[in-house]
């Protein structure tokens, strides 16, 4: 059985220059960059290039490169970075009392978990958090966002592109909002760096998540930016590493990866995604036409990543409906929560009903997708669909 890999946004292959890039700092490059010896040296140098290829690829500085484990990492650093600094639950003096007193964060309803958990852990700290919604094609909608700043908002945290339905979010409209009140913000742009242009200038971010695995790089690897100026506590405690932002030898490997997938995506990113749009609408015609019934679309009426379809079959339920198709790697939902039963934050926000909502696939595709790639799956799907009616 030849698989059909499309689930792109859960996580991408190693791009084989990447692999290629890493492996000596598997074995043979070993040292550990704080070491003052050649060994280590040679690792600190490839690490300040790496961090030049991705603060080149988001259009920052180096020095505003922080590198994490994760995407979960990074977007916990930003948020709880963010709050720790302004100091809370430590009194003791009137200036300590006043730095203590509650703030407010902001969130969309699509977060992913992982800005959406650790918002929850600042309100279980005895912080605000307001939850702005969504249109039904899963765009913030800007006079809800407006409405929910305070004068003691301090953070607001909206992602840059969704995982589930691909929808892009207007983060320089939201930027600029932001910036009049002198309101810090984070963008978790996790599905989007590498997948469209990512510019934290354009986009007037304060601070922004990228993770590895998402872009052709390995698992267990992130990045976090951080403007020059912004203040940030770490959230793990110990040496001096990343700027004093995030302790822990670094992960030489995969950073060098990392580094290295960030260059391709830069070098391919216009043709890439023109390509990877193509790919991605001819399914949406092939199963639409093999189909027959009106399929929604999610996201359509937005700006969506160029790779994902997130689409609702009629009258099935999808986890049935991929069972039928053990070919097809694709995701019911959000591929890390979607054991989860019921309706997602994302589908729930743009107000799908409960039976659309348990039709709903993700199919989202990538660098490896070949044109008869789309063709098998829609033919296989197509097939699914009409054995479950
Ligand atoms: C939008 C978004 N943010 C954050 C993450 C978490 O990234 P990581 O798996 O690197 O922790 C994901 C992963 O699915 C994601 O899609």
């Amino acid at each position: 059985m030849r698989q059909i890999y499309l689930d792109y946004n859960a996580t991408t292959p190693i791009a084989p220059s990447v692999q290629e890039a890493m492996l000596p700092f598997l074995c043979e490059h070993f040292g550990n960059p704080s070491s003052e010896h050649s060994l280590g040296r040679a690792c600190q140098e490839a690490i300040e290039d790496a961090r030049f290829k991705v603060a080149s690829l988001l259009g920052a500085d180096p020095e505003e490169i922080v590198f994490t484990s994760c995407g979960t990492e990074s977007n916990n650093l930003a948020l709880l970075g963010v709050f720790d600094s302004l100091g809370d639950g430590v009194s003791g003096s009137r200036a300590s009392d006043a730095r203590a007193a509650p703030k407010h964060l902001v969130i969309s309803a699509c977060e992913h978990p992982a800005v959406a958990a650790p918002a929850a852990a600042l309100k279980k700290r005895g912080h605000a958090v307001s939850v702005v919604g969504c249109n039904t094609h899963g765009v913030i909608r800007l006079d809800a966002f407006e409405a929910a700043l305070r004068p003691e908002t301090v953070l607001v945290s909206i992602m840059h592109a969704n995982n589930e339905i691909g929808v892009v979010q207007p983060i320089s409209e939201i930027a600029k909002i932001c910036r009049e009140r002198g309101i810090l913000l984070h963008t978790d742009a996790a599905q989007s760096t590498g997948k469209i242009r990512v510019s934290v200038d354009e986009m007037q971010v304060d601070l922004l998540t990228v993770a590895g695995h998402k872009l052709y790089a390995p698992k267990g690897i992130g990045v976090l930016f951080v403007r020059n100026g912004v203040s940030l506590t770490p959230i793990l405690h110990g040496a001096g590493h990343e700027s004093g932002l995030r302790p822990g030898t670094e992960n030489t490997p995969y950073i060098v990866a990392l580094g290295k997938a960030a260059e391709l995506a830069g070098k391919c990113l216009d043709d890439a995604a023109q390509r990877l749009a193509m790919l991605r609408d001819a399914l949406a015609a092939q199963l639409q036409a093999a189909i027959g019934e009106p399929l929604k679309i999610l996201g359509a009426g937005a700006e969506r990543l160029p790779n994902t379809l997130s689409l609702c079959f009629p009258n099935v339920i999808s986890r049935d409906l991929l069972a039928r198709c053990p070919e097809i790697c694709a995701s019911t939902g959000a591929a890390c929560h979607s054991s989860e039963a019921n309706m997602s934050d994302t589908l729930r926000a743009i107000r799908l009903t409960p039976e659309q909502a348990a039709g709903a696939v993700r199919l989202s595709v990538g660098w490896y997708t070949s044109e008869e790639d789309i063709e098998r799956a829609a033919n296989l799907l197509a097939a699914a669909w009409e054995a479950l009616q």
